[in-house]
């Protein structure tokens, strides 16, 4: 039984990290025989990339997947902490499993992920929900398969979680949801400690993979007909910091590009770390996707300092205009609204931020206070009411530009990746270089090659388009 400990989780040491291989105990591989899971991912792609090695593991186990509950022999969540809903989600769906189990004592149901590495929910759990099996945490993703086994013999709650990130394990067996486009994790944790944000504490430090073994997974994926790379961390650009002298994200975007892989992108970055070389490096190779996610979170300079972003609205700016004279280049971004003590002029300083970047589309939040962050101890005499309002004035703000954004498409033609059917009856969809969502008729041939569309229609959150040629 190991608990999460916030004072562990806030040291950072400079000691270098292991990198190991994966391994599994002997006799563990038909340990799922004629049993079905059940996997439910809640938040970043982070976790759903740590949801498709919990996959790999459960295939090398032998567990099939089912996607009804009700059906399954073990369930696991693997949670989000980012904000209060995410977790409200687990909690709520504990409480439908606790009844599940009420008619299934035999099922076993594991908790995972950020949440698993808050102290708060641990203890919620240990006196609440005292019919989970076993909690695990981010760290310790690896031991899944030996933490199941003793759930197999021992029905009482473990709860297994390190507060301080341990090794590197590669080569953990992975289930990949696409078979055109891949998540690969470049670095691991977070070592920015933004005033509001909870993620240095449940990911740990920040360590990145060493450049070979993220290049010899890509090399695989393109032999493997891989289309698409994302190059996954929490603040992508830190790359190589902790690792090399003078290797950092634009070098290894490099190296990616020489691999062929036809399309690259990375998130999420951080404009602390983003360099005018990297703005080159994006400029000047086809296959590094002109999209950048660049998280602004507010627009006026006192809030910036009291969440601890390390920029100013001008330096964003300064960053943001280099990036757009990028032709063709999409830029989204992060915002939250309501940050403790956050004034309706300080509010109206990010519409004007806003007004001046006209992003492609963005991700708008509340704030919401996270346990043993810095914010969470500040004041906050914001009523829920006006927040809300600040957050539908926002919306209404970005979902023009998004709207003007996908306007400027139309008629002209872009590059599609197809990823499958889509929703609207009759139609593939497919994602253009921007990460843009384009609807069109087409032949199932399609799916999994790079095909031009014109956009004929455009609306705030997509694309119709036709294939040409
Ligand atoms: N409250 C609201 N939004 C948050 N984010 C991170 N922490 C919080 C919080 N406590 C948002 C930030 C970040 C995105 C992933 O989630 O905008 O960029
Ligand atoms: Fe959180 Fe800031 Fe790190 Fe992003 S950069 S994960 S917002 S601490």
């Amino acid at each position: 039984m190991q608990i999460p400990n916030y004072e562990k989780a806030r040291k950072r040491s400079h000691e270098k990290v292991l990198i190991r291989k994966f391994r599994m105990d002997e006799g563990l591989e038909n340990l799922g025989l004629g049993k079905k899971f059940f996997l439910k991912t809640y938040g970043c792609q982070m976790n759903e990339h740590d949801s498709e090695n919990i996959k790999g593991m459960l295939n090398i186990m032998n567990f099939q997947e089912t996607l009804d509950m009700n059906k399954a022999d073990l369930i696991l969540l693997n949670t989000c902490s980012i904000r209060e809903n995410a977790h409200n989600k687990a909690f709520g769906m504990l409480g439908r499993i606790k009844h599940l189990k009420e008619s299934k004592p035999n099922i076993i149901v594991a908790l995972c992920g950020c949440m698993a590495q808050e102290v708060g929910v641990v203890e919620e759990i240990k006196q609440k929900y005292k019919f989970v099996n076993f909690v695990f945490g981010t760290h310790n993703l690896d031991e899944l398969p030996s933490l199941l086994k003793k759930s197999f013999h021992d029905s009482r709650l473990n709860i297994e979680v390190k507060s301080i990130e341990g090794d590197i394990v590669e080569e953990i067996p992975v289930k990949r949801e696409s078979k055109y486009k891949a998540y690969v994790n470049i670095i691991y944790g977070c070592d920015k400690f933004c005033t509001y944000c909870i993620v240095p504490y449940t990911r740990g430090g920040q360590r990145s993979r060493k450049k070979e073994d993220i290049l010899e997974e890509i090399r695989e994926l393109v032999k493997e007909g891989y289309q698409e790379v994302t190059l996954l961390g929490q603040n992508v650009n830190a790359y190589g910091k902790d690792l090399y002298e003078d290797y950092t994200l634009a070098e290894l975007l490099l190296d990616v590009s020489k691999t062929n892989i036809p399309r690259i992108r990375f998130i999420t970055s951080h404009p602390w770390d983003f360099t005018e070389n990297l703005v080159e490096v994006i400029r000047n190779h086809d296959n590094i996707l002109n999209f950048v996610h660049l998280p602004v979170q507010s627009g006026s300079n006192e809030i910036l300092r009291k969440m601890g972003r390390r920029y100013t609205k001008e330096s964003y700016k300064k960053l943001y205009d280099s990036l757009r004279s990028i032709e063709g280049i999409s830029i989204t971004t992060d915002i939250i609204v309501g940050f403790p003590g956050e004034t309706r002029e300080q509010f109206e300083e990010t519409l004007e931020l806003v007004n001046y970047c006209k992003f492609d589309s963005a991700f708008t939040f509340i704030y919401s206070p996270r346990e043993n962050t810095p914010a969470s101890k500040l004041k906050d005499d914001i009523s829920l009411e006006e927040k809300e309002q600040r957050l539908y004035e926002l919306n209404e703000l970005i979902n023009k530009y998004s709207k003007k954004s996908n306007e400027d498409m139309l008629n002209k033609t872009y590059k599609v990746l197809v990823e499958g059917e889509s929703i609207k009856e009759g139609m593939l969809f497919g994602y253009t270089e921007t990460n843009k969502l384009v609807n069109f008729k087409g032949n199932k041939d399609n799916i999994g090659k790079i095909v031009d569309i014109k956009i004929l229609d455009a609306k705030s959150f997509s694309l119709d388009g036709e294939i040409v040629g």
